[in-house]
C-alpha cells in the first residue's frame, strides 16, 4: 500500500519525505488553512511551489474550490497551469458532487470527465458511499477517496457515543450497547467497511482508479486499510508517526541503553 501524508504543513511534509517511505501527498482547503495560519504574509504559490519540489516524483493533490461544473474546470485548468511545470505532479482534487443542497449536483462527475479529458489527473474526493466511488471511477478519476474516519466519525455521533478522534472503531461494525442496534450509515458499518466496499467493486469491474484511503485516524485503522486491499492511504504526519509506536519497542529500547558497557559505546567515540 502506497502512503501518501495528509498535510499542506511544509515542515511536516520535508520531514515525513526525509524518512524515504511517501508516495504523494494530499492537501485540502481545511489543511492549506490550518498551515498558512502560522505564517502570516505568506506567498502561496511560492509556498506550494516548495511543497511539489519536495514531494517530486510523486503525485500532490490540491482542490478546487468552486463548486460549479464550469468553475471547477476553470480552476481545475488554473491550478494545473500555475503548479504542474514546477515537478509535473499536480493532481486535482474535485468533490464527487459539489451540491451544498440535498439534491445532488451532477457536475463534480462532469468536471472529473472533463479535467481528465484534458489530460489533468484527477482525485475524487468526499467519497461517502461505494456507489459514488462507482460514478468517480467511471468518470474517470486516478484517484478515489473514501473518507474512512469521517464515517466511524458519523457513525459515533449519531449514536451519541463519547470518543477521542483517534479512538479505534472496528472495521466490522459495532453494537450500540444501550439500544442493542448494530450501528450502520446505509450500509456502511465503518470507515474500512466503505474502503473494503470500494476496493471490491474496482476489483470486480476491473476498474482503474486507485482507492484512497483517507480521514484515517489511527494505526489500526490504516492496517485494516492496507488488510483490505486499499491502493493508497493518506495520513497526518502524526498518524504516520505512530505507526512506529509499540510499548515492547520502548521498553526494548531502554533495557539495550541501560545494558551498554562503556567499551561498547567508547567504540563511537574513536
Ligand atoms: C484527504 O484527501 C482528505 O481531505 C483528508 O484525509 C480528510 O481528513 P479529515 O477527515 O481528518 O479532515
Amino acid at each position: 500500500m502506497k502512503i501518501f501524508i495528509d498535510s499542506a504543513d511544509i515542515d511536516e511534509i520535508r520531514e515525513a519525505y526525509s524518512g524515504g517511505v511517501l508516495d504523494g501527498v494530499t492537501t485540502n482547503p481545511s489543511l492549506i488553512k490550518k498551515a498558512t495560519a502560522k505564517r502570516p504574509g505568506l506567498n502561496m504559490k511560492d509556498y506550494i511551489n516548495k511543497i511539489l519540489t519536495i514531494a517530486e516524483g510523486t503525485p500532490v493533490s490540491l482542490e478546487v474550490l468552486a463548486t460549479s461544473y464550469q468553475g471547477m474546470i476553470k480552476e481545475g485548468i488554473k491550478l494545473y497551469q500555475i503548479f504542474n511545470s514546477v515537478a509535473e505532479n499536480v493532481v486535482i482534487k474535485v468533490p464527487v458532487n459539489p451540491s451544498l443542497q440535498k439534491e445532488p449536483s451532477y457536475d463534480g462527475i462532469k468536471a472529473i470527465k472533463e479535467l481528465t479529458d484534458q489530460g489533468i489527473p484527477v482525485n475524487a474526493t468526499l467519497i461517502f458511499t461505494p456507489e459514488q466511488a462507482l460514478l468517480a471511477a467511471k468518470a474517470g478519476a486516478v484517484f478515489v477517496s473514501p473518507f474512512a474516519g469521517r464515517v466511524d466519525d458519523f457513525i459515533r455521533n449519531n449514536h451519541e457515543i463519547k470518543y477521542d478522534k483517534t479512538d479505534y472503531f472496528p472495521a466490522s461494525g459495532w453494537k450500540n450497547e444501550s439500544t442493542g442496534k448494530e450501528m450502520e450509515d446505509n450500509g456502511i458499518v465503518s470507515g474500512i467497511d466503505l474502503v473494503s466496499q470500494c476496493v471490491e467493486i474496482f476489483r470486480e469491474f476491473d476498474l482503474q482508479s486507485e482507492v484512497l484511503a483517507a480521514s484515517l485516524r489511527n494505526p489500526r485503522q490504516v492496517r485494516e486499510a492496507a488488510l483490505v486491499g486499499a491502493d493508497i492511504a493518506t495520513l497526518p504526519f502524526p498518524v504516520i508517526k505512530s505507526l512506529l509506536y509499540h510499548f515492547k519497542t520502548r521498553e526494548g529500547m531502554e533495557n539495550f541503553i541501560r545494558d551498554s558497557v562503556p567499551e561498547y559505546a567508547a567504540l563511537f567515540e574513536e
